[in-house]
């Protein structure tokens, strides 16, 4: 649906709300499309989930239900404004667990109901690639986007907003399920990732090598269940008799999957800046909060004259401050969705409509 671009105080900015439920965190946030982001709030599930070593759907649900309306009412008093003050409500429509976005749509569709403002459902991975853009200084189209998280790998081309090529994607686990995994096994709380990173840090580099999936061939697709495999065999190898890894071992054995995992990735982001011929890279999702990640590829764009995004910390895990920016700008070019509160688990990026 499009519309005229109006705000409540008849200027063309916009105040708009966003809603990030699409897995186990409850984001909330404001983004005044002249003033910035305004306010943002987090509930993170993870102790409800940790003690089943994943996410439980339906727990995932329940909370998003008790967490959404107080972080609202939260994150529009941190933000100065009235609830009234909204020009806009955007939520996450999808990929994600379908119970936990229906909850945020159902939310965010009927609150803009009743402020009778325009609600757009946002693409959580279009979020998570739009993130770097609430930093001070954000990178200019075009670029190239690596986008990891728990359940996404994927390298885009990225000429605009909506403007994207997909150029490969991981076949089977994403980087950040790979990270969970070898946390698991190393006996390390969920989620992995961020665990595995630390222990990382005491580990002796080269006493392991593991491999680079996929990289002595052409193409720019992921593989990362065979590295799983290796970590899970090595693991079983250096266990001694009495079922016990030794910390160091344990520690060397998070620094060779994480070195794994980072050159694996940054092998397949210089062939794909190679291949678009662009300079640019950005990087988004759970998995760029990664330091030894940021590192790399930081030395490698320098020795190439690139440059390198990423967002801070917080806003490369989910968040709601990531959907309110994408929502503004999606309204902001008079898109908008009807009155019908939709959810889609699977969605692909390459099918948003471009902006411009
Ligand atoms: O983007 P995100 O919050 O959620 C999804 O959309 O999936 O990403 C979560 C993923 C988890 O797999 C988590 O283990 C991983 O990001 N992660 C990390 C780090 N911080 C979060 N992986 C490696 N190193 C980190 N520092
Ligand atoms: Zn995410």
């Amino acid at each position: 649906m499009m519309h005229a671009v109006f705000s409540k105080n008849g200027s063309k900015s916009l105040i708009v709300l966003g809603i990030e439920t699409s897995c186990d965190e409850t984001g909330v946030a404001v983004y005044d499309s002249e003033r910035g982001l305004l306010a943002d709030c987090l509930y993170s599930q993870v102790k409800t989930h940790a003690r089943y070593g994943g996410v439980i759907p339906e727990l995932a649900s329940r909370d998003h239900v008790r967490k959404t309306l107080p972080l609202i009412r939260e994150v529009v008093e941190d933000a100065g404004i009235e609830l009234a003050d909204l020009d806009g409500v955007a939520y996450t429509a999808g990929p994600g667990l379908i119970g936990a976005l229906l909850v945020g749509a159902s939310i965010g569709r009927s609150l803009a109901m009743g402020l009778d403002v325009p609600a757009i459902g946002v693409h959580h991975m279009e979020g998570h690639l739009l993130a770097p853009m609430l930093e001070e200084s954000p990178p200019e189209f075009p670029f190239v986007a690596l986008l990891v998280s728990g359940g996404h790998t994927q390298l885009v081309q990225v000429d605009g907003i909506g403007h994207y090529a997909l150029l490969g994607e991981s076949l089977d686990d994403a980087a950040g399920e790979a990270f969970d995994k070898v946390g698991k096994m190393l006996g390390l709380p969920y989620p992995g990732g961020p665990h595995v990173a630390k222990l990382a840090l005491s580990g002796v580099s080269g006493r392991y090598k593991f491999p680079r999936p996929m990289t002595n061939r052409p193409g720019l697709d992921f593989s990362f269940s065979g590295l799983k495999t290796f970590v899970r065999n090595t693991i079983a190898e250096e266990t001694d008799a009495a079922g016990e890894l030794a910390p160091q071992t344990r520690a060397d054995i998070a620094k060779a999957f994480e070195e794994a995992v980072v050159a694996t990735l940054a092998i397949k982001c210089r062939r794909a800046l190679e291949h678009t011929g662009l300079k640019t890279l950005i990087i988004a999702g759970g998995v760029s909060a990664n330091l030894h990640l940021r590192e790399v590829l930081e030395s490698n764009m320098a020795k190439v004259d690139g440059r390198l995004y990423y967002a801070k910390p917080r806003f490369c895990t989910d968040n709601g401050a990531m959907i309110a920016y994408a929502g503004c700008q999606r309204l902001l070019a008079g898109q908008s969705n009807d009155l019908a509160i939709e959810a889609f688990p699977r969605w692909s990026l390459e099918s948003l409509p471009a902006l411009g």
